[in-house]
């Protein structure tokens, strides 16, 4: 019997939205609108009847998990949840032998995770699709579903003009990629040493000329069609929460800011929110902040993506 080696089926991941065509993005769009009219009609869509997906989280969740768990059995699938503590892994079975393991059960995996080339390896090694379900780097699904409610509120995202305001982190990361592949201009407010990653700020400031990172929230929030925050601590930066506090206060989402913004502005969080620290309770509760319609629709979107990469003949282990 050969030694099952690094996967050289084709398989398509999604690990970054800079992975994925514009069109290809354009195309997961429709289809998320697509599959949420269907569901608000009732109407079956059970397209990956039989399937199963793995689900590994290194991390907290409540969104990631619940949307892909009721995501993939409205396609008529199953999820199965894995958390380090339980399977072989939190005890040091290596990623690679994993990866080649479920590829023998399941039909995709999603993984949330710390270190991005945890992702990698897994995908390198892995004859099924894998999601990435937030590393300290990306946040892809999260920002996709962002620009399906972006859409649905504003018409488009062509053209407009996204306001980031906070720390340069996974999200921001995710934003700048999307700002790259979709055509609209992002304008980052972070304080100096929060930056976003510089390789992926380059990119997306060579591809969009009106890329702006300053150090003013002000600056970025002024005509902005949607201002966007995230916590100031994310996972695994609980021992720094109390000095980001110090250096993140100036960067509040407040109604001073949100008056900046473009008539007919909308708020966007992608949760869990602290309000009175990255956002005002005024701005989260007011009719400008789109943020339950945004966590709807990590399901819509969740489900195009599965529906899409996970559509092929089940692995032959
Ligand atoms: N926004 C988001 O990914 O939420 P969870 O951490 O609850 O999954
Ligand atoms: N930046 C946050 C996002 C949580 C959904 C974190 O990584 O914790």
């Amino acid at each position: 019997m050969v030694a099952r080696e690094k996967s050289e089926r084709p398989v398509r991941h999604f690990l970054s939205i800079a992975d994925w065509t514009t069109d290809e993005l354009t195309a997961l769009l429709r289809l998320a609108a697509d599959l949420k009219a269907k569901q608000k009609r009732g109407e079956p869509h059970r397209l990956l009847e039989g399937k199963s997906l793995a689900m590994i989280f290194e991390k907290s969740s409540t969104r990631t998990r619940v949307s892909f768990e009721v995501g993939i059995f409205q396609l008529g699938g199953q999820a199965i949840f894995l958390a380090p503590a339980y399977i072989q892994m939190g005890r040091g079975e290596p990623i690679r032998d994993t990866a080649r393991v479920l590829s023998a059960y399941a039909h995709g995996v999603m993984c949330r995770t710390y270190a991005h080339d945890t992702l990698l390896e897994l995908a390198e090694y892995s004859s099924i699709p894998v999601i990435n379900g937030l590393s300290d780097l990306l946040h892809p699904c999260q920002v996709l579903a962002d620009v399906m409610t972006v859409i649905e509120h504003l018409g488009d995202i062509q053209g407009k003009t996204v306001a980031w305001i906070g720390d340069g982190n996974n999200m921001a990361n995710s934003w700048l990629n999307a700002s790259r592949m979709l055509g609209f201009t992002l304008r980052l407010a972070c304080p100096p040493g929060y930056q976003p990653d510089e390789a992926i700020l380059a990119r997306a400031e060579e591809a969009e000329p009106g890329t702006l990172l300053t150090e003013d929230p002000a600056e970025a929030a002024e005509g902005a069609d949607v201002v966007t925050t995230d916590v100031w601590a994310s996972m695994g930066q609980e021992d720094e929460a109390a000095e980001r506090r110090r250096i993140f206060a100036p960067y509040q989402v407040n109604a001073e800011l949100m008056a900046r913004a473009s008539d007919g502005a909308i708020f966007l969080h992608c949760l869990p929110a602290h309000r009175g620290e990255e956002v005002t309770e005024e701005v989260f509760e007011s009719p400008a902040s789109k943020v339950w319609d945004e966590a709807e629709n990590r399901l819509h979107l969740q489900k195009a993506i599965m529906a899409t990469i996970m559509c092929g003949e089940a692995p032959t282990g």
